[in-house]
């Protein structure tokens, strides 16, 4: 056999280590590439925990999460670091994934290095810039540098292609990944999990973290918290807090004395499926949650004013209702109290895969480097 195709894989948060491994167990699999897992740890508990469950040990761990960190130092250190690992192990090929820090410097590292890349996750767009902060530039900076797109949808390729991208840095459609993560892990978690939640009463799962709503519209989304618990006796909220000390604090301060609100820390990828699964509505502004949703059958609303992701409001599973503390409260109020309204977005279909785009993705690295 020729020689195989060394892969760079590079991820560093607890969304594109769900989304970037089963790439990683993908190439694992095939015997014309190498893969070499590269981890930044911009984030290092919440990272450590997904690599756990897909059992996945990185080749290089650059370990450069600091408390409260800035973008500046991140950015730097993950492109100094970068360099680094790429002069020693010199890829064929870079995948990163998505819109975080750690996408977009070390697509810049790549680059700067010659080194071909590939984009898991491309072609997401609000097309504008400041919404989400600073994830809409880390897309535009990864579609500029990188050689392979692969799109989750149809829609993303058309952004793409909006975004004045040259297609000889070729499009493909793929489906994303994180519907692979979640069949899998749903197929292979057999566990019971148990939040201590009280039977008698209605789940709502919240989440929220996104830098733009810090502040007054996180302020706003804890005061629409309170408010649903107020209007709905039979209701209680779950909230898994992000460790980022600027959620954390506000959340804190909002809601840890209500005793139908359960604040608790950031859960394992495996059993945060199953509380998925098992609330009646959730309230989120993530990224990924919005695509894992609509597979489950759970009605989501998304505490953003735009979305990158138009497909499941398209199909209905997911509604938009920003930081608006009347408007959370209204959607809500009508999915607990309209047996219909509530049906229509839990019936809505999945657009965002069928769980084989590693295998896709793994199939166009080969034919295109092998
Ligand atoms: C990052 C990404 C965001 C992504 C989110 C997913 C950037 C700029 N932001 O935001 O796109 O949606 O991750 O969660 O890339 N922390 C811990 N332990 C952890 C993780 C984080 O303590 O395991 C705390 C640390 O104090 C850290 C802070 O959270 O400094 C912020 O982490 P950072 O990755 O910079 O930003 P996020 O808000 O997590
Ligand atoms: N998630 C998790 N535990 C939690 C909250 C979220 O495993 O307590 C998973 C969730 O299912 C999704 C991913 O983390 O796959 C989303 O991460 P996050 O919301 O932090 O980032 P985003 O997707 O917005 O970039």
């Amino acid at each position: 056999m020729s020689k195989k195709i060394k892969a760079g894989i590079v991820f560093g948060t607890r969304p594109e280590a769900i989304k970037m491994a089963p790439v990683v167990l993908e190439f694992q699999k095939r015997e014309e590439i190498e893969p070499i897992v590269i981890v930044t740890a911009q984030h290092r508990q919440m990272l450590d925990s997904v690599l756990n469950l897909f059992n996945i040990t990185p080749d290089f761990d650059l370990n450069l999460m600091r408390e409260n960190q800035n973008l500046w130092e991140l950015t730097s250190n993950i492109i100094l670091s970068t360099k680094k690992v790429f002069e020693e192990i010199k890829p064929d090929v870079v995948l990163v994934h998505g819109d975080t820090t750690t996408s977009s410097a070390s697509a810049l590292s790549a680059f700067y290095g010659k080194i071909p890349i590939g984009h898991v996750e491309a072609g997401l767009r609000t097309f504008n810039k400041d919404y989400p902060f600073p994830e809409e530039i880390n897309r535009v900076i990864v579609d500029s540098v990188c050689d392979f797109h692969f799109c989750p949808t149809k829609g993303s390729i058309e952004n793409l292609k909006k975004s004045g991208i040259n297609p000889k840095y070729e499009f493909f459609e793929t489906g994303n990944t994180v519907i692979d993560a979640l069949f899998h892990t749903i197929q292979n978690d057999k566990n019971e999990y148990d939040f201590n939640l009280d039977k008698n009463l209605r789940t709502i799962l919240l989440t929220s973290h996104r830098r733009e709503n810090f502040g007054e519209p996180l302020e706003n989304i804890c005061k629409a918290a309170l408010k649903i618990i107020e209007d709905n006796s039979d209701v209680q909220i779950i909230y898994p807090v992000h460790p980022n000390p600027n959620v954390k604090n506000t959340v804190e301060k909002y809601l840890s004395s209500n005793e139908r609100i359960k604040l608790v820390p950031p859960l394992d990828y495996a059993p945060f499926c199953s509380l998925m699964k098992q609330a009646e509505i959730i309230l989120t502004d993530s990224g990924g949650i919005q695509e894992e949703a609509p597979s489950l059958g759970v009605p989501t609303i998304v505490l953003r004013d735009e979305t990158e992701r138009p497909e499941a409001l398209l199909s209905g599973g997911v509604k938009l209702a920003g930081c608006d503390i009347s408007k959370i409260t209204s959607i809500v109020n009508t999915l607990l109290g309209d047996k219909n309204e509530y049906e229509k977005m839990s019936k809505a279909v999945n657009p965002y895969g069928d769980g084989l785009a590693s295998k896709r993705i793994a199939d166009i690295i080969i034919e295109k480097l092998g």
